[in-house]
């Protein structure tokens, strides 16, 4: 009973930035877990190399280039999975610009910058949900999860979009939610912490060590795996426009690193 409910035998999910870091993670594990999955991001190998992993794993997928940035690409994405499959169960919505963000002040941004930022990191995850949506609503079920940061309930140093863009998405899970449950749609949200990718690697954030983490360690990518299945299963039937931090405790105690050092010690 209890395995039955955490497979995910037949179920065909979207997930977006699933060929590297945590969505590389998220899709090995999902296909360990049964699903079929539709692997998308702009770059062709790294989505060609996940899809063989899962082939390898005995499941199906088909690897999409595709800039979520762009609502006709993002379209196309939906109607070839539901060529390859027929259905979507469920949509991942993880990519995100990771690499190179932050360290830039305020007055260094362009517009394009900005619009680069948000779009990918917050318009990309309604742009995918609203492409399929509609055929979500059509079967009475499907299941949007979404990926977030503890930058999206945090300011972040010379961070902005970034801290929008994750903060966004909290509130997209939550509007879908308010807003789709009605035809059967649940949303919910995971929050990673800190866990180690190539895309944090090339990151110019001051990211958090062991020490802001009160468990005493940053996280491992491997980690997410067991909290996409559970959330892309029907064990989580209930879970709806919820958030789901997986960061070892960072949130827990408000710490948050800021970028800053005190120069001036504390009288006590
Ligand atoms: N690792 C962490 O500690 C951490 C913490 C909090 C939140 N997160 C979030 O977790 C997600 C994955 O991050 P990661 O650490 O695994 O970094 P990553 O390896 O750099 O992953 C980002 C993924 O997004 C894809 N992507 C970026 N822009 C895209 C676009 N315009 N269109 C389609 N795909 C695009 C990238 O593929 P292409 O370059 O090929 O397009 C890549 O696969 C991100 O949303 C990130 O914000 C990560």
């Amino acid at each position: 009973m209890l395995e039955e409910k955490l497979s995910l035998e037949g179920k065909k999910i979207v997930i977006t930035g699933g060929g590297t870091g945590l969505g590389l993670e998220m899709t090995t594990a999902l296909a360990r877990a049964g699903a079929d999955l539709v692997i998308a991001s702009r770059r062709q190998g790294p989505i060609d190399e996940a899809a063989q992993i899962v082939r390898d794993l005995g499941r199906k997928a088909v690897a999409v280039s595709t800039d979520v940035t762009d609502t006709a690409q993002v379209n196309a994405l939906m109607e070839r999975a539901l060529e390859e499959f027929g259905v979507v169960d469920v949509l991942i919505n993880n990519a995100g610009i990771v690499r190179g963000q932050g360290a830039t002040s305020i007055w260094e941004i362009t517009d394009e910058d900005w619009r680069l930022g948000i779009d990918t990191n917050m318009s990309s995850a309604f742009y995918c949900s609203r492409a399929i949506a509609k055929h979500m609503v059509e079967r009475g079920q499907g299941k949007i999860i979404n990926v977030s940061s503890g930058f999206g309930f945090r300011g972040g140093r010379d961070n902005y979009m970034y801290c929008v863009g994750k903060g966004g998405i909290v509130q997209l899970t939550r509007a879908l939610t308010t807003s789709l449950s009605r035809y059967g749609i649940t949303s919910t949200c995971i929050v990673p912490g800190f866990l180690p990718t190539e895309g944090t690697d090339e990151s110019r954030l001051t990211l958090p060590r062991g020490e802001f983490i009160p468990i005493g360690r940053v996280g491992h990518p491997h980690e997410l795996g067991a909290v996409a299945v559970f959330l892309a299963s029907s064990g989580s039937d209930y879970m709806n426009g919820e958030v789901f931090s997986i960061d070892g405790g960072g949130l827990a105690g408000g710490f948050a690193p800021t970028g800053y050092a005190p120069e001036i010690p504390l009288e006590v």
